[in-house]
């Protein structure tokens, strides 16, 4: 199917096939939304904005006038538990809810992606620093997420649905640690600390204290086992279990910028 594919920056995106047409939006700039939904049926809505209810409301507002078919949201799992960046997604999920849009919402959890967050304190050290303690979490592999955002636009008996998105297995830091240290080929260590060290060295790097307030709801619930769960949907929805930490570790290990 023919896709048309928002990015600030369409000169910089990969190779993604002769059915993928890059354009520019910004949803900052509603009227580049505006002119990029011509002709457009289904909407895949993931953004980021220091305002993003309003600018999802924007979106959503602009694809009703465009007539679009089916617009699928992705939201987060923090809204399900009032944690991370939940708060943020929860106001666009209601808002979407009451729009004349028929609709799906994706709640991923945290992405194997954010690892990379650690790339530099792994390259000096061999070790990253959270305050997750013995806690479990499964992460999705960003492409599972693009896997099911596909399979709902393009199949029937997703309208007014909300699923719940992880990996197919739940583990401690210390676990991802001994992963990437297969896939880095290298020893990787996870040390665990508190959370008002971890506080001071987001506050050193610029970061927003919403954002590491953010964050540290959702370390707490690491800590306390409420996020060792794996939800069925990926598997239910795709036919197949979803893609490994080893895999994403192995596939990326050159974005670490110690071999593998
Ligand atoms: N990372 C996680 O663990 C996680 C977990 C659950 C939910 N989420 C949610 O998933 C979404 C993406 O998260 P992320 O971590 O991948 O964030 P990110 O790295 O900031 O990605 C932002 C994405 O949104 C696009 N974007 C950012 N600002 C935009 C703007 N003004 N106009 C149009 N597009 C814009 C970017 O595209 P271009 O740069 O190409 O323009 C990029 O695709 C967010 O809503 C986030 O809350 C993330």
């Amino acid at each position: 199917m023919p896709v048309r594919a928002l990015s600030r920056h369409p000169d910089r995106t990969p190779d993604l096939g002769p059915h993928v047409e890059p354009v520019y939006g910004d949803v900052e700039r509603p009227e580049t939304i505006a002119s990029a939904l011509t002709g457009v049926e289904r909407v895949l809505l993931c953004a980021n904005s220091e305002d993003l209810t309003a600018r999802e409301a924007e979106v959503v507002r602009l694809a009703e006038e465009a007539s679009v078919r089916h617009l699928v949201l992705l939201s987060s799992l923090g809204v399900e538990l009032g944690a991370g960046s939940g708060p943020v997604h929860a106001p666009s999920e209601r808002m979407l809810q009451a729009s004349s849009l028929p609709w799906t919402i994706l709640r991923p959890i945290t992405y194997m992606t954010n690892t990379l967050r650690w790339r530099h304190s792994i390259a000096a050290t061999g070790t990253f620093e959270e305050p997750s303690g013995d806690g479990r979490q499964a992460m999705i592999h960003p492409a599972d997420i693009g896997s099911v955002a596909a399979h709902v636009l393009t199949t029937p008996g997703h309208e007014a649905r909300t699923y719940e998105l992880t990996g197919p297995e739940a583990l401690t830091s210390a676990e991802y640690a001994a992963k990437l240290s297969a896939a880095l080929g290298r020893e990787v260590r996870h040390v665990n600390i508190g959370e008002e060290v971890y506080r001071q060295r987001f506050a050193s790097y610029g970061a927003p204290p919403s954002f590491v307030d953010s964050l540290m709801t959702l370390y707490a619930l690491v800590r306390d086992g409420r996020l060792d769960m794996v939800s069925p949907d990926v598997e239910n929805l795709l036919g197949r279990t979803g893609r490994t930490f080893d895999e994403w570790a192995h596939a990326n290990a050159g974005a670490f910028g110690i071999g593998g």
